[in-house]
This record gives structure tokens, sequence and C-alpha cells, in this order.
């Protein structure tokens, strides 16, 4: 997937290189991977546990502390765009219907983001979670979802209306799927960018998690959750988007930039205070660019005369 990443980082050259803002550089090469099916992200994000919906967060920031975001967006292509025109108004974070109903004011036409693949994802998790999978999640073990199932479809039906050529029905037997341990995504789509005068720009965006109910936001449109940007440089995350928000990540991350700790450094500590497998991270100092993970990670980078740097894209 590293091929999806260099080309959202060509992306993002081309737009500083012609004079553009790092933060439009950035929303630029998110862009990529938003419309790139492999990424969870635009096309391609997860499909919920009903089987139908998607529910997608981005947001951008500028080392000006500028930021813009939505939550819970759903049917448009590009949510890092509607982030990006959210900078430009008063508020700092639109959500679900009204981040939608905004999209259209700027001429966003409905979308539907899910993929074959998103779809068969759904349908296997359905399966495993009426099967109760010992491999979900523990949390969601112990949750009782049926009584909290917030979706406009009952899970069965769901399945149906939401698989192409497949039957979709979860069988009675409920038996669990060939297949290894749950995956029910939390990755995201990111880059940051410095540009020759110094100046950063950051953009993520995610599809979030299958295995929610509706309405779940994560780390993503959370200021120094997913990401952070400042003087001292630019900070974007990947990972499980309720415990990074819990230790308010990227914005740890960029305070120890600014106490002078070294990118290397700082992307080693913040896998660390995430806990290992939890998250990832790419950060960009106005000297060095580091990342770290303990999880696959796919990621690029490039440097000419203003620098772009890309991740995470896991
Ligand atoms: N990190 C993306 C999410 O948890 O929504």
């Amino acid at each position: 997937m590293s091929d999806g990443c260099r080309a959202a980082v060509d992306a993002a050259l081309r737009v500083l290189e012609s004079g553009g803002e790092p933060v439009d550089a950035a929303v630029a090469g998110v862009v990529v991977l938003e419309d790139d099916p492999r990424y969870n992200a635009g096309t391609g994000s997860r499909v919920r546990i009903d089987g139908v919906t998607v529910q997608m967060d981005a947001a951008v920031m500028t080392s000006a502390g500028r930021f813009g975001g939505v939550a819970a967006i759903e049917q448009v292509k590009n949510p890092v765009c509607v982030a990006r025109a959210v900078l430009d108004t008063p508020h700092l974070l639109l959500a679900g219907d009204g981040a939608t109903r905004f999209a259209r004011t700027l001429g966003m036409p409905p979308y539907d983001p899910t993929t074959d693949d998103g779809r068969a994802r759904a349908r296997d998790l359905q399966k495993r979670l009426l099967a109760r999978d010992p491999t979900l999640p523990a949390e969601w073990a112990r949750f009782d979802w049926r009584r909290h199932w917030n979706f406009e479809h009952g899970l069965s039906q769901g399945a149906s209306a939401g698989s192409a050529g497949g039957s979709g029905q979860v069988p009675a037997d409920g038996k669990v799927p060939a297949g290894g341990k749950v995956d029910a995504g939390s990755d995201t789509v990111g880059v940051a960018v410095r540009a020759a005068d110094g100046r950063f720009g950051v953009a993520l965006s995610t599809g979030g998690t299958a295995l929610t109910l509706r309405g779940r936001v994560g780390d993503v449109p959370i200021p120094g959750a997913g990401l952070f940007a400042g003087v001292h440089g630019a900070v974007a995350a990947t990972g499980t988007g309720e415990r990074i928000i819990d230790v308010g990540l990227a914005r740890h991350v960029y305070d120890w930039l600014a106490a002078g700790i070294p990118a290397e450094q700082a992307a080693k500590r913040a896998v660390d205070l995430v806990g290992g497998k939890n998250g990832s991270i790419i950060v960009m100092s106005p000297t060095a660019m580091s990342a770290a993970t303990e999880s696959p990670m796919a990621w690029a980078a490039r440097e000419s005369g203003a620098s772009t740097w890309l991740g995470p894209g896991s």
C-alpha cells in the first residue's frame, strides 16, 4: 500500500510547489488516499455492523492553530474537503446530518463510499457478533449491543440490503466463519506537510471502525487527539480512537516537540503512551520527520525544498 502513499505525497508536493498553502497540500494528499478503496477513508471506509451504514470523520489543522473537522458525516466522496471548508466557517467541528448538509451547500453530491469488500467484511463481523466469537474485543463481548442497537436497519435486514451479489443473510446457526482475529478496523489516513517557510499543515481522514453503534466518533476530528499542528511541528495518529482520545495523544506529542524532544524520540514515546498496538504516529518537526508503530503501517516521505510527509495509511 506504500504506492498509494507515494501518490499522495506527490499530490501534496504538487500543491506546495505551485504555491499552495501547507494545509491545502495535506488535503490534496489525503484526497488521493480517500479515493483509493484499499484505505479506510472515503471510498472503502468501514461498513458498520448493520451492513449498510458508513460514517466518516476528517480534520485539518494549520500551524497557526486553525482547525476544521467533520464527524460522522455520510454520503460524501471526500470528507477531508468538507473539513477543509469548515476551517473557513465560524465553527471548529460539524457533525452528522449537519455536516452532510453542509457538504451539499458546497456542491458535493450524494456519494456511496461502500465497496464490495467493505460489505463482505461487515457480513463477516455480523456473523461473529451473533456467534459470540471469542476473538471479538472484550468490551464488545461484555456489551449488550442488542439492547442499544440504534441503526435504522435490523442486523440481518441490513446485511441483506447492503450486500451486492451475496444473500447477506446471517446464518440461523450463527456459525463463525473461517478467519482470524476480528478486524473491525480503526485505521486512518493522514498527511503532514512542512512548507519551505517553516509552516505546517496536517490532514486526517477515517472511516472509523465497523464494530460500533451509530454515531460513534473517534479521535480524528478531536483537536489534540488524532492530530495537532503548531509552530513546532505537525502530528498525525492512527489506531484505536477511544484510546487516542483518552490520552490526548497528538497534543502530548506536540508538547514534547515544543519542549525540544527530537521527533524520533517523541514518536516512540507516543506509541508507549497509547499502549503499543493501540496506536501509530507520524511526527514532523522543523528539522526532522519520524514514525513509530507496532502495527503494520504504510507510509511515504519526500522532501523537495518544501517537504511533505505522509502516513499513517494503514
Ligand atoms: N483512528 C480512527 C478511529 O478510531 O476512528
